[in-house]
């Protein structure tokens, strides 16, 4: 039996403040829509123009974090708490962590050259703990939640929020409730919800239609709702960005170009650089750059068809599961990103998906099919001439290559495009498959092999 206690919700104010993206109204209660125009909420910090994030300067900020790396606490090893300056304050015993962020940044030189580039590179969010991007923001939000009283959590998602959110439920000893598409989500995602002990239901529906079922949940029942909607986690995603520019030595690079499903990631990363440039951490924006599927291109056709007026929702569907979303909750905050940094918006192919992802991979890195939309979408930036060959470009990948092993053994068996319309497309593929080979036990077999290989 499900057994719950009405949680006592203290937002600390003292800190932060939610205000609605729509009116700007600040005195909300906290909830994820705003109770007078229903848009979405964020969080700002008002003490920072007088004071600066914990009182410091952008100079002094920057040494802590680089100095707690060297620090045996907990949190300090987190490389979201790390930056625990600009994010909500949440008491040090409530914080839920499994040691996330402090991912590495990548140069991927063949793939720099394939998308007609001097140099490239990536910002692997999929080497977080639970293989995906979600845990930075998830750290922040079921600490939240925990904080707040919450016994219960809950989320829709494509498989990567929900195997993070189960993760982070089981680490802070919070009951977990996810519901997934049926059939629509990979094995890997739903295996690692079910290690964690999440309640894990399958709904006959696509990710649009379980949202709109939790949304109901959420209202009825005393569950805390942990999809992107809630602001927390958009502040926990937003360190992925200071970690980037720390990397960089504070250099920001010309271009972000970020996949997008239910656009709370561009939203979380334009948002940090909002805020660096606002504290005098940099100078200037990059241009972030928003890549969808084509089938699941909502954004895409919104800004294309009606300049951003109003959402076009689509019936989505993609090979790439974790960014099959037809209604994206966050498009108004992605679109302001995308405006004010000046990026671009673009859709790739199936084909074009598979062929970044094989690419990425064969540099011995590797990504999900959702993180490989932002290769294959730089090569179309390249050729339309926003990107030039010679800028600083960082691609995130979101998702490690194991989320999905069974794309990438459909693509190098060369069964993934069977019976589908883009089988005479994918041809082009053949020189990225490495089908395995099947062979006799025999010494001879082998060295005759790697001598037919060298030639
Ligand atoms: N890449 C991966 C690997 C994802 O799992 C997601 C979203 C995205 C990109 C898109 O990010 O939604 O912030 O625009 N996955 C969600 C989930 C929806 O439920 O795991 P976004």
């Amino acid at each position: 039996m499900l057994q719950m206690a009405e949680p006592a919700i203290q937002a600390e104010k003292s800190v932060s403040q939610l205000r609605c993206i729509g009116c700007g109204e600040t005195a909300l209660a906290d909830r994820f829509r705003c109770e007078h125009c229903r848009d979405l909420l964020e969080i700002i910090y008002p003490g920072w123009e007088e004071r600066g994030p914990g009182g410091l300067d952008a100079a002094s900020l920057k040494r802590l974090w680089l100095d707690r790396r060297t620090s045996l606490a907990s949190a300090d090893q987190s490389g979201v708490w790390r930056f625990r300056e600009i994010l909500p304050g949440i008491s040090q015993q409530q914080v839920i962590t499994i040691r996330e962020g402090n991912t590495p940044l990548y140069a991927l030189p063949h793939c720099a050259k394939s998308a007609g580039m001097q140099q490239l590179f990536a910002k692997h969010q999929g080497m977080n703990p639970t293989g995906s991007f979600k845990d930075t923001g998830m750290t922040v939000a079921a600490s939240f939640a925990r904080q707040a009283g919450y016994r219960w959590v809950a989320c829709a998602s494509t498989g990567n929020t929900s195997a993070s959110m189960a993760a982070y439920a089981a680490r802070g000893g919070l009951h977990s409730l996810v519901l997934i598409p049926d059939g629509k989500i990979s094995w890997s995602k739903l295996s690692q919800s079910l290690d964690y002990g999440a309640i894990t239901c399958q709904l006959k529906t696509d990710f649009d239609g379980c949202v709109r079922v939790l949304n109901e949940v959420v209202e009825r029942m005393p569950v805390y709702l942990l999809n992107s909607v809630n602001p927390y986690r958009v502040e926990g995603q937003k360190t992925a960005a200071f970690e980037l520019l720390e990397q960089l030595a504070w250099e920001p690079p010309d271009h972000i170009i970020v996949p997008g499903g239910n656009l709370a990631n561009s939203s979380a990363i334009g948002k940090a650089l909002r805020e660096m440039k606002q504290l005098g951490f940099i100078s200037r924006l990059p241009k972030i750059s928003v890549v969808q599927a084509e089938g699941a291109n909502p954004l895409v056709r919104t800004i294309r068809e009606n300049g951003g007026e109003k959402l076009i929702p689509v019936q989505a569907d993609t090979m790439a599961t974790a960014i099959r979303i037809g209604n994206p909750a966050s498009w108004k905050k992605a679109l302001r990103v995308i405006r004010e940094s000046g990026g671009a918006v673009e859709q790739v192919s199936e084909v074009e998906i598979a062929m970044a992802k094989a690419e990425i991979g064969a540099e011995g890195i590797g990504c999900e099919p959702a993180s490989a939309v932002t290769l294959a979408g730089l090569k179309k930036l390249v050729q339309q001439g926003f990107v030039k060959p010679n800028e600083m470009v960082v691609l995130v990948l979101t998702g490690h290559s194991l989320k999905d092993a069974d794309f990438t053994l459909k693509f190098h068996r060369g069964d993934l495009f069977a019976g589908t319309p883009y089988e005479s497309e994918s041809k082009s593929l053949k020189p990225l498959q490495r089908s395995p080979l099947v062979l006799e036990p025999s010494v001879d077999a082998v060295v005759e092999l790697l001598r037919s290989a060298e030639n």
